[in-house]
């Protein structure tokens, strides 16, 4: 299959991250987590990861223009044989807007994006129990994923953490953003003929396959 490039769009929980490892690696595509690339410069500490922190300790976005940039940038380095799954990007309608001429002008176009459904009540289970392991980017959780160890990525054997961000009132203001500024863009690509819909609230492997299906 020729690269493909795909859009998970979903609530904070949803499994963007999840479903985004497991077609990248059966893809060997590039996985364009603007969550992730934030979260590097924050470790970094660069000005862009301090400036990222005020927003994302607060479950706001990280204004447009800033995050737009970075996905620019990071498009342009993927060779055009190798697909891209973006994850979390774009999450408003100017971000979208912003995608579009990215990729035009990297000659690539987005083959399908996957809308990720689950319930609010769901996402606070998960995010609630989720853990993380930074430098492999790895993701558990208590009681549906947890690893072979208590506290210790399976891979790397980092010690597993909890995300700053996964606080219940933090929780609630991403659930916030995503239902005002996210939402809308399931219309958009909807009349784009671009928008898959698949049931979030299953086994990570029953949602792939979903995903999968949608071919
Ligand atoms: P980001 O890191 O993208 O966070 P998010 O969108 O809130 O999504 P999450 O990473 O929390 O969840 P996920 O959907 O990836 O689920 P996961 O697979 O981990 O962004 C963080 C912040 O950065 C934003 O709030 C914002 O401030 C900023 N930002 C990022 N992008 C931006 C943008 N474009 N513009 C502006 N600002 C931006 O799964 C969650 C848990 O559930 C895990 O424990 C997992 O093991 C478990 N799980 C997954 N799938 C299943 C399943 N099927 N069944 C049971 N458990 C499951």
């Amino acid at each position: 299959m020729s690269a493909q490039n795909i859009l998970l769009i979903g609530a904070p929980g949803s499994g963007k991250g999840t479903q985004a490892l497991k077609l990248v690696n059966q893809k060997k595509g590039a996985h364009l987590s603007t969550g992730d690339l934030f979260r590097n410069h924050i470790k970094q500490k660069t000005d862009l990861g301090l400036l990222a922190k005020s927003y994302i300790d607060k479950g706001q976005l990280v204004p447009d223009q800033i995050t737009n940039d970075m996905a620019e940038d990071f498009v342009k380095k993927v060779s055009q044989e190798t697909g891209i799954i973006f994850d979390g990007f774009p999450r408003n309608i100017s971000q979208a807007e912003a995608l579009k001429v990215i990729l035009t002008q990297n000659r690539r176009q987005l083959h399908k994006v996957i809308f990720l459904e689950i319930s609010d009540r769901q996402v606070i289970e998960r995010l609630t129990g989720r853990l993380y392991a930074p430098k492999s980017g790895l993701v558990y959780h208590t009681k549906n994923k947890p690893p072979k160890k208590q506290g210790i990525c399976d891979v790397s054997g980092e010690a597993l953490i909890t995300r700053p961000d996964d606080t219940e009132e933090v929780i609630q203001s991403r659930l916030n953003v995503f239902h005002q500024e996210t939402r809308p863009l399931l219309d958009y690509y909807k009349k784009k003929e671009l928008l898959h819909v698949v049931n979030a609230n299953r086994s990570p492997e029953e949602v792939f396959h979903s995903i999968i299906s949608k071919e």
